[in-house]
C-alpha cells in the first residue's frame, strides 16, 4: 500500500502540493485526475523519489521514504516501483532493446541472458514482437507508449505509475493502452497509479478516482460512483465544464 500523508511542495513561492493525503490500496488501479499544472505530475515525482517534498510523508508498505537518502530509497524503495513518463523518455540514439536494458542494468543480480529474456517477454506482453532493434525514432506514439511500458514492467514492479498514458493518442490507441493496464494489473497483480485526462478510460479501467485540485486531493471515490458525487468542482470538471 502507498499512503501519502499531508504532503507539500513548493517552487519558490508557489505551493504546488498543499497537504495532500492519499492512499492507494494493493492490486487496484487509482486515477488521478485535475487540471493542468495542478501538481499531478510534481506527485507522481515524489512518490517515485525523484522530487524531494517539503513536508509531509510517503509510506510504502508502512516504510516512510520521505528521510531516505539515495542509497536507502534505491535499495528499499526503488525496486519494488517504476514511472511510465508523460513524454515517455526514450532515448532516441538507442535501440527498443537498448532502452530497456539500461532500466534493467539497475538490478544488478540479472544476468545478461535474463535481461534479454524479460526484455522479450515485456515486449510481447504490450503486443509488440521483433522490435528489439528498431530505434523509438521509427516508431508510431502508440507504439513508443507502449514501450515505455514495457521498460517499466520488465523491471517487474509492484507499483506501477502513469503518467498521462493516453494523452496524445486516438481514440482507438487510447482504448488499447487503457485495456493493457488493466490487463497488467489484473495478470501481473501490478498496483496501478494513473494521471489521465481521459474520463471515458479512467471509468473503464480504474477502481478509484481521485481529484487533485489546489494542491488537496478534494475528492475520492469508486469510479462506478463518479457520477453520483455531489462536490461541484468534481462533477464539473468530468463533465468537461470550465472551471
Ligand atoms: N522542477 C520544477 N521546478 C519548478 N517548478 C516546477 C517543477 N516541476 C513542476 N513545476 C511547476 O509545478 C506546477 C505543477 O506541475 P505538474 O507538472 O505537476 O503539473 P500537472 O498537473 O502534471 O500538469 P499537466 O496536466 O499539464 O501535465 C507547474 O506550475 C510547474 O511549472
Ligand atoms: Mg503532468
Amino acid at each position: 500500500m502507498i499512503k501519502i500523508n499531508n504532503l507539500y511542495k513548493s517552487f519558490g513561492d508557489f505551493n504546488v502540493l498543499n497537504g495532500v493525503n492519499l492512499t492507494v490500496e494493493e492490486n487496484k488501479i487509482l486515477t488521478i485526475i485535475g487540471k493542468s499544472g495542478t501538481g499531478k505530475s510534481v506527485l507522481l515525482k515524489s512518490i517515485i523519489g525523484l522530487i524531494e517534498p517539503d513536508g509531509g510523508t510517503i509510506e510504502i508498505d508502512g516504510i516512510d521514504a520521505t528521510g531516505f537518502d539515495e542509497e536507502e530509497f534505491n535499495k528499499f524503495i526503488r525496486p519494488k516501483m517504476a514511472l511510465v513518463f508523460q513524454e515517455g523518455a526514450l532515448w532516441d540514439s538507442m535501440t527498443v532493446a537498448a532502452n530497456i536494458d539500461l532500466a534493467l542494468q539497475i538490478q544488478k543480480h540479472l544476468g545478461v541472458v535474463e535481461r534479454k529474456n524479460r526484455i522479450k517477454e515485456s515486449l510481447e506482453s504490450v503486443g509488440l514482437k521483433d522490435i528489439e532493434n528498431v530505434y523509438p525514432g521509427e516508431l508510431s506514439g502508440g507504439m513508443l507508449k507502449r514501450v515505455a511500458i514495457a521498460r517499466a514492467i520488465a523491471m517487474r514492479p509492484k507499483y506501477l505509475l502513469y503518467d498521462e498514458p493516453t494523452t496524445g493518442l486516438d481514440p482507438v490507441l487510447s482504448n488499447v493502452i487503457n485495456d493493457l493496464i488493466k490487463k497488467i494489473n489484473l495478470e501481473m497483480g501490478i498496483t496501478s497509479l494513473i494521471i489521465s485526462h481521459d474520463i471515458q478510460g479512467v471509468e473503464k479501467i480504474s477502481d478509484y478516482t481521485a481529484m487533485l485540485n489546489n494542491g488537496k486531493i478534494i475528492l475520492m471515490c469508486e469510479t462506478k460512483e463518479m457520477w453520483n458525487q455531489d462536490n461541484q468542482i468534481f462533477t464539473d470538471f468530468i463533465r468537461g465544464k470550465i472551471i
